[in-house]
């Protein structure tokens, strides 16, 4: 095949593809084949090219495992170690030190395998270019397979279908109407907002009562929280934003802890780390944050950065499920590859 595929539900690059139906249908499966431990090599002789363009420990490791379980094979393509560097910007003059470019690359991968994921973050220069995802959106271009995103500039769809089932196994099949937090935190880097748009998103179509809690600086754009407000709605739920974290955290059934970039990062860093790193340094989550919560579980994507986003105690105490959500990667992946490949 040297088409592109037009119909985005050939691919998994954002939750905005899909109706609440497809994601229910997800999640359903997904839970269904962790609770089977399923391992049968219904993808056998199908190879999953991984392009990785940044660092990953639990999206690498889960899809490989995922893809082993269903006897399929892996690529690992981390361009500059052992694979050529890739150029990804259009129409420049390829005099300097990266040899391919990323068009050629993804055409000629898409001739080898049955399913490409690509792991492009955000720039972190022009916002605009970062929320339309205009780097995985060349990818989807060029590729002649179904492309799943593994983390791009704008989304995560991935981890938040693992917060999907987390959720959905915390509250018994019923996260309607739970009050879900996303809680900013500080960070030493400034991160970029991937995680948290697409935290809010799926607790909004869950049908939670979605709360941001963040310092006004850190607000996430509006045409992200536009959508979720949207889906709240649709889905019986609401959004608020917070700027007093302790005043969002009564009552909080999750706290889902992630910190994020302010967008003035993207016209003056040195500012945002001051922010970031100084101003709202006091908005780590810790256990008397968490006591004024409805016994919320503790939620975070992983990697954490400990007793800076949150302390030792909430992370090692009986409220933390970041370990399961990290876990539930495993099976949400096998579902979607299975989607993917039609074999579900
Ligand atoms: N949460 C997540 O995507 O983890 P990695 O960056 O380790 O893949």
């Amino acid at each position: 095949m040297t088409t592109t595929l037009t119909d985005r539900t050939a691919h998994f690059i954002h939750l905005s593809d899909r109706d609440d139906s497809d994601l229910r249908d997800l999640l359903r499966n997904a839970r269904t084949l962790k609770a089977d431990d399923f391992r049968e090599p219904v993808a056998a002789g199908k190879t999953i090219g991984l392009i990785f363009l940044n660092p990953s420990l639990r999206t690498r490791i889960s899809f490989e495992t995922a893809a082993v379980h269903l006897g399929a094979g892996t690529s690992i393509i981390q361009p500059g170690q052992g694979v050529w560097t890739f150029e990804t910007r259009t129409g420049v003059v390829m005099d300097g030190d990266r040899t391919e470019h990323l068009k050629e690359a993804v055409q000629v991968i898409s001739r080898y395998v049955d399913i490409i994921g690509v792991r492009a973050f955000a720039g972190m220069k022009d916002l605009d270019e970062d929320l339309e995802d205009r780097l995985l959106e060349d990818i989807v271009r060029y590729a002649t397979v179904p492309v799943i995103n593994m983390e791009s500039a704008r989304e995560h769809p991935c981890q938040a279908l693992a917060d999907g089932l987390t959720m959905l196994e915390r509250f018994e099949g019923h996260p309607e109407g739970r009050k879900f937090v996303l809680s900013w935190a500080p960070h030493p880097k400034p991160l970029p907002m991937a995680v948290p748009n697409s935290a809010l998103e799926i607790a909004a179509r869950l049908g939670m009562d979605v709360t941001l809690a963040c310092p006004p600086e850190m607000k996430l754009p509006d045409s992200v929280l536009d959508q979720v407000q949207l889906h709240a709605v649709h889905n019986g739920g609401q959004l608020h934003v917070e700027h007093d974290q302790k005043a969002a955290f009564r009552d909080a059934d999750i706290i889902y802890g992630k910190s994020w970039a302010a967008p003035l990062a993207y016209q003056d860093p040195s500012a945002e780390n001051e922010l970031r790193t100084t101003t709202y340094g006091n908005w780590t989550i810790d256990t008397k944050r968490m006591s004024l919560t409805n016994g919320a579980a503790f939620m975070h994507c992983l990697p954490v950065r400990r007793n800076v986003v949150v302390t030792d105690k909430v992370l090692d105490g009986p409220g933390a499920i970041h370990v399961d959500q990290a876990e539930n990667r495993l099976h949400v992946q096998k579902a979607v590859l299975m989607k993917l490949m039609g074999l579900q």
